[in-house]
C-alpha cells in the first residue's frame, strides 16, 4: 500500500515535472514566432538554465571550472592497425583489414591469443602511472560492443574486454585520472572506417534492430559505470563518429540519453555525444539541443584533424596554426551551452603513419592513396622519432601547444594517441611526444599561445 501511494505520488511528480521541462524547453521552431529582442531574452534564459544545471551537478569531475587534459588509450580494447600493427600482421593473413575479418579468417585459438597477449601487456597500470607523472587528468578509452555481447552471424571476439575495462577505471583512479568510457563501435556500424569494426558497414543509423542493440549496450555500460564503486568515471560517451544526417542522429542520441539516464537518474555520468561532423566552433547546429532543465549534463565532443583530405594536407605550417587558433573563441562559445570538448586530435599533420588509412591503404601526402595528388615524401614524417628532423619536431611541438591553448578554452583536451607500437608512428603518440621534446611534460606550460 505504501509503495502503491509512493509510486502514485512519484509519477504524479515526474508528469508534472515533465510537462514543466516541456514547457520551459524551448522549441526553435516556437521561438522563431517571436521577435529579435523575445529570442535574445529567451537565449539568455536558456544560458541561465545551462550554468544552474552545472552548479548544481553531481558530476565526478568539475567541467564547468577545471580543464580537461588527456589522452585517448587507443589500439588497446579496439584495435587500430596504424597503432599495434603486429596484430594483424600476426595472423600472415592479408584478407585482414579489420576486427571483423581478423576474427573471421584467423583460426580461433590463434587469434585468441594474440588478443589476450595484447590485451595484457599492450596497456598495464604502469601506463595509468606514466599518463599521471605527465599532469594529464582524463584518459578516454575506446571499447568495442562486442566485448559484452556479440549477435548471431557476428566473427567478432568476446574476451574479457569488460573486465579489462574495469580494470583500468581501477587504475584510473589509483592514480588520480578521470576516465571517459567510449563506445567505440556499434552493431551494425555507424561510420566506415576500419576501426569502427567492420569496413564499409554503416548500417545503425535508421535500423531499428541495430539501434535496440545499441540501447542493450548502453544499458550495460551505464548500469556498471553509474556505481559509486567507479569515482573515476566521469562519463560515457555513447557512439564514435557516426556519419549520416545530423537530425537523424540527435534524435538516437536522445534515445541514447535516456537510457543512460535511467541508471544514472541524478546525472553523475556525462552523456557525451559526437558532433556528428556540425563542428561547434564554426555550426550552431547543436546551440539549441540539450538545453537543461530538459536534459542534464550533456558534453559535445569534437574531433578536428587537418590531415584526411587535400585541401588540409596543403596548408603550410602558418596556415595550420591560423586554423587551430581561429577556434578558440567559437569553442569558448559552444562551451557556454554544452560542456565543449576536444575528444581527439593530433600534432601530426599528414596522413603518412603506415595503416593509418586503413590497413594497406597509402596516404594522401605521397599520392599512393586512391585518387590523391602528391605533395611530398612521406620519408621522415613518420616512425621512428629519432629519424625526425629538428624542423618536423618544431611543427609538431607548435602543433601541439597552439591546439592545446585553442581547446582549453572550451571543456579542455583529449589528444590522441596515448601510445604506438614499436616506433610506427611516433609523431601520433603523446609519450613518444614527451621523451623526444615536442610535447612538453606539463602540458600546461607552453612557450607558445594563440594570439
Ligand atoms: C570501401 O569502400 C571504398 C569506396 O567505395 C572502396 O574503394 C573500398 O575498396 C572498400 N573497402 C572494402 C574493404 O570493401
Amino acid at each position: 500500500m505504501f509503495s502503491h501511494t509512493l509510486f502514485s505520488f512519484l509519477t504524479v511528480a515526474l508528469v508534472a515535472s515533465t510537462a514543466l521541462a516541456q514547457v520551459r524547453h524551448r522549441d526553435p521552431l516556437v521561438v522563431r514566432h517571436y521577435g529579435v529582442r523575445d529570442f535574445r531574452a529567451a537565449e539568455q534564459e536558456q544560458r541561465h538554465d545551462m550554468l544552474a544545471a552545472r552548479a548544481n551537478s553531481n558530476l565526478r569531475f568539475n567541467y564547468g571550472k577545471d580543464k580537461v587534459r588527456g589522452v585517448g588509450i587507443g589500439g588497446w580494447l579496439v584495435i587500430e592497425d596504424f597503432i599495434t600493427p603486429s596484430i594483424y600482421r600476426q595472423t600472415g593473413d592479408h584478407r585482414v583489414i579489420d576486427e571483423w575479418s581478423f576474427a573471421k579468417y584467423t583460426p580461433y585459438n590463434k587469434a585468441v591469443q594474440i588478443l589476450q597477449d595484447h590485451y595484457d601487456n599492450f596497456i598495464t597500470e604502469s601506463d595509468f602511472a606514466e599518463i599521471s607523472a605527465y599532469n594529464l587528468n582524463h584518459v578516454r578509452v575506446p571499447f568495442p560492443y562486442w566485448g559484452i555481447r556479440k549477435w548471431r552471424g557476428e566473427p567478432y571476439i568476446k574476451l574479457n574486454q569488460f573486465e579489462k575495462l574495469k580494470q583500468a577505471a581501477h587504475w584510473a583512479h589509483k592514480y588520480n585520472l578521470k576516465m571517459i568510457i567510449e563506445l567505440h563501435t556499434v552493431p551494425g556500424g555507424a561510420n566506415p572506417y576500419d576501426h569502427g569494426g567492420h569496413t564499409n558497414h554503416t548500417n545503425w543509423l535508421g535500423n531499428e534492430k541495430y539501434e535496440n542493440r545499441w540501447l542493450e549496450i548502453l544499458d550495460v555500460l551505464a548500469e556498471e559505470f553509474s556505481q559509486s564503486k567507479y569515482p573515476a568515471v566521469t562519463g560515457i560517451s555513447i557512439v564514435n563518429e557516426p556519419n549520416g544526417d545530423a537530425n537523424q542522429i540527435y534524435g538516437q542520441y536522445r534515445r541514447g540519453y535516456n537510457t543512460v539516464r535511467r541508471h544514472d537518474s541524478d546525472a553523475e555520468l556525462l552523456v557525451i555525444i559526437g558532433d556528428a561532423f556540425q563542428n561547434p566552433a564554426s555550426s550552431d547546429f547543436w546551440s539549441d539541443k540539450f538545453s537543461a532543465p530538459q536534459f542534464q549534463q550533456v558534453m559535445l565532443d569534437t574531433h578536428i584533424y587537418r590531415l584526411f583530405d587535400p585541401p588540409s594536407i596543403a596548408l603550410t605550417q602558418d596556415q595550420r596554426i591560423q586554423y587551430y587558433c581561429g577556434l578558440k573563441k567559437g569553442l569558448a562559445k559552444a562551451n557556454n551551452h554544452l560542456y565543449t570538448l576536444i575528444g581527439e586530435w593530433s600534432p601530426a599533420f599528414t596522413d603518412c603513419a603506415p595503416g593509418l588509412n586503413g590497413r594497406f591503404l597509402g596516404h594522401r601526402y605521397d599520392g599512393s592513396f586512391p585518387g590523391s595528388t602528391r605533395r611530398g615524401s612521406c620519408q621522415g614524417r613518420t616512425g621512428n622519432a629519432n629519424q625526425f628532423s629538428r624542423g618536423f619536431k618544431a611543427n609538431l611541438k607548435k602543433n601541439f601547444e597552439a591546439q592545446a591553448d585553442a581547446y582549453s578554452s572550451g571543456a579542455g583536451w583529449i589528444m590522441w594517441t596515448w601510445k604506438v607500437e614499436n616506433h610506427n608512428a611516433d609523431e601520433w603518440s603523446y609519450r613518444a611526444g614527451v621523451q623526444n621534446g615536442w610535447i612538453p611534460h606539463n602540458p600546461t606550460h607552453l612557450d607558445y599561445h594563440c594570439p
